[in-house]
Parts: structure tokens; sequence; C-alpha cells
């Protein structure tokens, strides 16, 4: 069995075919999801859908995209939705430089607090980080955010970078960019780095690992990710399975079979 720990099962682009890809993802074997919310209606949906499919779980936050959205209001809303029995972590939060959809000072603000949020109710976190690894690494090292527990999601940095991750005792998201041509320095990455710190994901509908790249992705295809992952680490797919959702279970409490 395999968990995709991150997926937007709540994005309109699964509107017409929601129950059939959660059925395809049950028979390649990925017997859990974690739905990951970017604003305040996709987290509301993501802890609707945990409630409707049994092997769907949620994560609740503001993305930093739409930082500038973030308010006291809409962190009421999620301290209510964290509390959610099958909400599993805050997330996704961070910073993203190559978009400029939030000012950065925005980003930073809703990242910081989240991240206490995070810390208040006992969550981990989901990190989405583009372009942006030195700061997001410098706020998650942070005294306050010390005790926050989470993955940098969809991991593109450098060896140094995640040196520092894992030193932080982050896990680092292995998706769909470890099957691409020009991706190397990732799989050095992937190869190297403990076996206890990594996490399968999709980042569905973005994404698709190879032979869909282009195409829409969707949770049935941690299985590619899972397959290469086991080749570079010499392990069979059942090893790889085990590691890989025992990672997961330790890190998101609340996702239990
Ligand atoms: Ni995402």
């Amino acid at each position: 069995m395999l968990v995709d720990t991150h997926c937007h099962l709540n994005s309109p682009q699964f509107a017409d075919d929601l129950p059939e890809a959660v059925a395809r993802a049950l028979q390649a074997g990925v017997t859990q999801m974690i739905v990951v919310g970017y604003d305040m209606p996709s987290s509301e949906e993501a802890v609707r859908l945990a409630e409707r499919y049994a092997p769907l779980f949620a994560a609740v936050a503001v993305h930093p995209h739409d930082s500038k959205a973030y308010s006291t209001a809409a962190e009421a809303r999620l301290r209510e939705l964290a509390s959610h029995p099958k909400t599993v972590a805050i997330g996704e939060i961070g910073l993203d430089y190559h978009y400029d959809f939030s000012p950065v000072e925005a980003q930073f603000a809703a990242f910081r607090a989240q991240l206490a949020l995070a810390q208040a109710v006992s969550l981990p976190v989901i990190i989405h980080c583009r372009e942006a690894y030195r700061d997001t690494l410098d706020v998650l090292e942070a005294g306050d955010a010390q005790g926050v527990g989470g993955v940098m999601h969809c991991w593109a940095g450098s060896a140094e970078e995640a040196q520092r991750a894992l030193k932080r005792g982050l896990y680092l998201g292995i998706g769909g960019v470890l099957t691409f041509k020009n991706a190397e320095a990732l799989r050095e990455i992937a190869a190297s780095a403990p076996m206890d710190r990594l996490l399968v994901e999709t980042d569905a509908p973005y994404l698709a690992p190879a032979p869909h790249r282009g195409k829409r992705n969707e949770p049935a295809y941690t299985r590619l990710v899972a397959e290469r992952l086991a080749d570079l680490r010499a392990l069979t797919r059942e090893e790889i399975e085990a590691r890989t959702t025992q990672n997961a279970r330790r890190l998101f409490r609340r996702l239990q079979p």
C-alpha cells in the first residue's frame, strides 16, 4: 500500500470524475491520500471530501499565492477545520518567489501565522517552497517554529538545502519530477537521503510523472513515483511501500489505517 501525501482532489480539475480517480488510486494500491487545501474554499472542500471518502484525509491552509487574503477570520476557521479528526496537517504553507501573486511581506506573515497555528493545534505542516529555500528554511529554523514537524513537499532544492532541511528534522516529499529526464540532481538526493525521511506524493493534478508528463496527474500515479524510487534505492516495491507508508504515519499522526 502507498500513501499519496499531497494531492488536490479538491481541485476543479477533478469535478467530473472524483469517484473514478479515487477508485483508480485504490486499484493501484494507493490506499490513503492527503487532500491539501490552498485557500479557504479548497480547505473546506478537503475536509468535506475526507468525511465522504474513507481513504481521503485533509490538510488545511492558505497557500503563499493567496497570502494577501489571510485574515484573523480565516485563521479562526482553519483552527476549527484543524480539529476535525481527519485533518492531518496544516498545509500547504510557505513562500513562493516564482510567482508574484502575493507580496513577500504578506507571504511571510501568513507563513509565520500558520506555523504558530500548527504549533497550537499540534499538527505537522506541509511546506510549499518555490525559489525561496533559504528564506523558508530560515523561518523554519527560527526558535518559535522549531517544535513543528513537517514535509517540504515536491522537493526541488539543492543537496546543501536538503541537508539543512533534514537537519531541521523535516521530511522530503518526492513527486513526479523524479521521473523527468532532466531531474538528475533530484534523483541523487532521493537516492542518498535517509530512507526514514522520504515521502511519496503526486501533487495531482499537476506534475504528472512520465509517461504521463504534461497530462493531468492523479493519485494512482503515486505508484510510478514509488517504482522509480525503488529502483534508485535498490529496494523492492514492497519495501518502498512499507517504508514510505511508515514515514507518512509517523509524521501525520492522525493518518492511521
Ligand atoms: Ni500542492
